[in-house]
């Protein structure tokens, strides 16, 4: 099976998570892009979609899915989304595709994230795939030497636009150990909108597309002592 072939099979996996009447968030990705056609056969039976990018809401109209302004719903009951990097504890690199803020909404706006992945995106640490930040454009160099200070190598996706209007940075040479600390560190600097690590609002469940079939890997849930 071809990478695409498993994209499609964990993709087509997540519908398993959609019910009658749920609000459903959707993701950005060529992964996505199979879920959407999935979902396809269930337009008119979900309540509605909310979209974390341009690209994929014009991708669900076509497909005769309603989509909603967040703003107009009470949040997602689940969110389906792919990304560039996870680990067994579901956090992620997400953002290879830019849509990364938008994603990161729609995600803390949701009740249950899977995440849908081909196997090779399943890592031991993130760090490989470069760290996407979305940065306002006049911060752009300030927040490329804070990164470089950081540890990290900055490249400008250069001519790249994001549907917020922003530029990214995409930040090499990482080897991230303590993705939480460094999505809030990252998050600190003046001038970054949002970065790629997804660990503070982690994926609850993993789909992952293997040539064996789907691998579920739930996040396991940490109860306070008592
Ligand atoms: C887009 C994303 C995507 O989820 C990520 O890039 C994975 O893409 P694909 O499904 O095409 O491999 O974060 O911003």
């Amino acid at each position: 099976m071809d990478q695409d072939a498993l994209k499609r099979l964990c993709a087509e996996a997540a519908l398993a998570f959609v019910e009658d009447d749920m609000m459903v968030g959707v993701g950005t990705g060529s992964t996505v892009n199979h879920f959407i056609a999935a979902l396809a056969a269930r337009r008119g039976r979900v309540a509605g979609t909310v979209s974390s990018s341009e690209a994929s809401a014009a991708r669900l109209r076509e497909a005769g899915i309603p989509v909603m302004d967040l703003n107009a719903t009470g949040g997602c009951d689940v969110y389906v989304d792919g990304a560039d990097e996870v680990t067994e504890h579901l956090a992620m690199t997400k953002g290879g595709g830019g849509a990364l803020t938008r994603e990161k909404i729609v995600a803390q706006a949701s009740r249950k994230f899977v995440c849908i992945a081909d196997a090779s995106k399943l890592v031991p640490v993130l760090g490989r795939f470069p760290l996407p930040v979305e940065v306002i454009p006049m911060a752009r160099s300030l927040v490329a030497r804070e990164i470089v200070r950081l540890g990290g190598r900055p490249v400008w996706r250069e001519g790249v636009v994001t549907d917020n209007g922003n530029a990214i940075l995409d930040v090499h040479g990482l080897v991230i150990t303590d993705p939480a600390a460094l999505e809030s560190d990252l998050n600190q600097l003046p001038g970054v909108v949002t970065n790629g690590l997804f660990a503070r609002r982690p994926a609850d469940v993993l789909l992952l597309g293997t040539p064996q079939g789907v691998r579920r890997i739930d996040r396991a849930v940490t109860r306070p002592s008592q």
